[in-house]
């Protein structure tokens, strides 16, 4: 089965992560079946909604990691900057379902997310620090923007999980339900703005995002040529490293 499925329901396409014994951690493949898939709905009159799920235990824990190491982002056009572009300018409504663990870009591209549904026992990280890294998804401008300065300072310096209430308190998730409840419930949200004047939803969203779209995809280009350049850099290759050995890193002469 695929890594990525795809569906289309009243309206409703629902892009699926489905790599759940690699903890539907995501290769460049997937993020360029999920661009793909983005590109195609800005003009398909059948989606007019999107919804972004993984599955009742796990959102995504990122990057690969060895397919990270194998095939890096090379270029703006590269899967990864495609889906990132793909869901920052993506015109119409697009929600998130969140259960288990959503690490890294698991949470970053919940930013750019209308409305985002979490599981009970949903854990977001931003962990980009701890592996030699830095933020990402124009992660360093919107955090600080909904968390307020220090608390996103906590998640991006400290690297460490917060759970779905945390990130109901600072406005990432509009939504906790049992994890059993997640997926219908998101649906049923979707379902509902599916049914609405598709012209206003997507201009009131234009309006809400105006103000600072060209200064999101500015930020996001420049972290863009931080993360790649930082991939390369010995403290990175030292938290990959360390993840594959299945070993704690030692960043101490670093
Ligand atoms: N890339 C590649 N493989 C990954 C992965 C990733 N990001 N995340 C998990 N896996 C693999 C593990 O290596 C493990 O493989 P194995 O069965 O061959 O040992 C398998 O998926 C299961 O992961 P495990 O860590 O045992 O599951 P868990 O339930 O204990 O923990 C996570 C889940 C998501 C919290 C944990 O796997 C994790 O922290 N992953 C790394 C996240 C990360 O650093 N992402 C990069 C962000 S840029």
């Amino acid at each position: 089965m695929s890594d990525i499925l795809i569906a289309n329901e009243a309206g409703v396409t629902t892009l699926t992560i489905n790599r759940v014994a690699r903890k539907n951690a995501i290769t460049s493949d997937m993020y360029a079946a999920m661009a793909d898939a983005i590109e195609a709905a800005v003009s398909d009159a059948a989606c007019r909604v999107m919804l972004i799920q993984g599955s009742e235990t796990i959102f995504s824990a990122g990057n690969d990691i060895e397919d990270f190491l194998n095939k890096p982002p090379a270029g703006a056009d590269a899967p990864v900057f495609r889906f990132l572009n793909g869901i920052a300018n993506f015109p119409k409504p697009l929600l998130a379902c969140v259960c288990g663990p959503a690490v890294g870009i698991g949470t970053t591209m919940l930013l750019h997310c209308d409305l985002v549904y979490a599981g009970d026992n949903a854990a977001f990280s931003t962990p980009f620090v701890n592996l030699g890294l830095c933020a990402e998804g124009a992660s360093s401008l919107l955090m600080p923007q909904m968390f307020g300065y220090h608390r996103a300072a906590e998640a991006l310096l400290m690297g460490e999980p917060f759970m779905a209430e945390a990130a109901l308190e600072v406005g990432l998730v509009n939504r906790v339900v049992p994890p059993t409840e997640a997926a219908a419930y998101a649906q049923a949200q979707a379902l509902k703005l599916a049914k609405k004047p598709l012209s206003s939803l997507v201009e009131t969203k234009r309006l809400m995002k105006a103000p600072q779209q060209a200064q999101v995809m500015q930020v996001m280009q420049a972290e863009g040529a931080s993360f790649g350049r930082m991939l390369r850099e010995p403290a990175a290759k030292e938290a990959f490293g360390a993840f594959m050995e299945k070993r704690k890193p030692d960043f101490s002469t670093l």
